[in-house]
């Protein structure tokens, strides 16, 4: 069995996604468009936009299929869409809403592809970020939180696409 470590709890994810709704709606347009990075980012995204809803947002979402990782943990360095929104980004505030910042590649790519059709602005929300990790120059407008490089877990994040059912982050221990 693998063993987690748990990081942050539910509680605090869930207390930390309320304020950031709360910074988010202060900036909130009528045509804003989410779009939420599969499949890392889905769980996030859903507590995000219910949290939105208590700060009486009623945004627009769509998803794209992104991965910038082989089976491995290492990333790869490449960027692959496997699927793309559907709604057009074109004059329009996007959201990009992804579950962490690391080398920034994923965010990168997605944000450049989001201004080349048009959009009118891109902020981009992460719950996590490995600060010292960054690659690519991307700032992420909102941050859950900031941790350190540890392979992460759960609440959406996987490793071999397991473990993201879990309602926390936690750290695999592989009893190194
Ligand atoms: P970046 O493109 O290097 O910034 O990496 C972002 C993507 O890598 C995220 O969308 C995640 O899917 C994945 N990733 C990076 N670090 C972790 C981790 O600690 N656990 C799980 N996935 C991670
Ligand atoms: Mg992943």
């Amino acid at each position: 069995m693998t063993n987690i470590k748990p990081l942050i709890t539910q509680e605090q994810i869930a207390s930390r996604l309320q304020e950031m709704a709360m910074q988010m709606a202060t900036h909130w347009q009528p045509n804003t468009l989410i779009v939420s990075l599969l499949k890392g980012g889905f769980v996030f995204t859903a507590d995000l936009m219910r949290a939105l809803h208590h700060q009486d947002v009623q945004p627009e979402i769509d998803f794209m299929t992104v991965s910038s990782y082989g089976a491995d943990t290492i990333s790869s360095g490449e960027v692959t869409i496997h699927q793309d929104i559907v709604e057009s980004a074109t004059n329009r505030p996007i959201l990009l809403v992804d579950d962490i910042l690391e080398s920034g590649r994923t965010l990168a790519v997605t944000r450049d592809m989001m201004l080349n059709r048009g959009a009118a602005e891109v902020q981009i929300a992460v719950l996590l970020e490995k600060p010292g990790k960054r690659v690519m120059d991307v700032h992420a407008d909102y941050v859950g939180f900031s941790i350190p490089d540890q392979f992460v877990v759960g609440y959406g994040l996987d490793i071999n696409n397991r473990h993201r059912e879990l309602p926390f982050i936690g750290v695999v221990d592989d009893g190194g």
